[in-house]
């Protein structure tokens, strides 16, 4: 049985994701902020495993998966839950800081290093979704894109840890795609939101099905998604 644990299941990119999966008959854990939510992503993909914890709370999220059975085998990670939040430097609190960091950045390192086995015994593959923020960043963008700077970093180490044992990583870096984090950015910038206008977020899924099915004789480190 293939499986796959995801995050951010419950909304945009990871719901398409989890879609996709479960669709074709692989088996989920899906990580779920509370229990209501957990509830709710298993009546939506039935069958499916769920960890609760809250990726804001890194020590909360490490004694959950410290009590969690995570499967044997892993063939997938993909971390797609993320926060948007923007603001000038002038205005970031400590506490934006500490909750884009948490969420975007420190919450993937644990629970990546948590699924390490699992990963290692299937020669399974990690997906973090990124952000064109990721690899270059502007006025207002500076927390959540150092988040994601960071992401690219980690990715980067990973992939160059894991290449004897066979554990493949890929970031993804999507720019604009219609899901509710795109229209709450649209509502800070003051701009009409229009989702045709920008990727959808079954074509960000897609890509990264095709990136976990991949023939095991070559790796995708970095796939960038731009809106047409
Ligand atoms: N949309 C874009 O334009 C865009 C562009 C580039 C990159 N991205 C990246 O793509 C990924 C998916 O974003 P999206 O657009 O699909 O956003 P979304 O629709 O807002 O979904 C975000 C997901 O993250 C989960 N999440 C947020 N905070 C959490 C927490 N503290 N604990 C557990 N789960 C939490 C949410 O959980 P709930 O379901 O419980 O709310 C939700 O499922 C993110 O990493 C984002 O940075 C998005």
């Amino acid at each position: 049985m293939t499986t796959h644990l995801i995050t951010g299941a419950g909304s945009g990119i990871g719901a398409e994701i989890a879609d996709r999966l479960w669709n074709r008959g692989d088996s989920l854990v899906l990580l779920a902020r509370s229990v209501a939510r957990g509830t709710e992503l298993v009546e939506r993909w039935p069958g499916s495993a769920v960890c609760v914890a809250d990726l804001a709370d890194p020590e909360g999220l490490s004694a959950a998966i410290g009590g969690f059975a995570l499967p044997e085998r892993l063939d997938s990670l993909v971390h797609s839950a993320g926060v948007g939040e923007m603001a000038p430097l002038a205005d970031a609190t400590a506490a934006l800081w500490q909750h884009v960091l948490s969420v975007n950045l420190i919450a993937p390192a644990l629970l990546t290093a948590a699924c390490l086995p699992a990963l290692r015994r299937a020669t399974g593959t990690v997906i973090f979704i990124n952000s064109g923020a990721g690899l270059s960043s502007g006025p207002g963008w500076s927390p959540y894109s150092s988040s994601k700077f960071g992401l690219k970093a980690l990715a980067d180490s990973l992939r160059a840890e894991e290449r004897a044992g066979g554990v493949r990583v890929t970031s993804v870096y999507p720019g604009r795609t219609a899901t509710p984090m795109q229209q709450a950015l649209h509502a800070y910038e003051g701009a009409p939101y229009d989702p045709t206008r920008w990727i959808q977020p079954g074509t960000v899924a897609a890509a990264v099905v095709d990136v976990i099915d991949l023939a095991p004789d070559a790796a995708v480190d970095d796939v960038t998604i731009r809106p047409r």
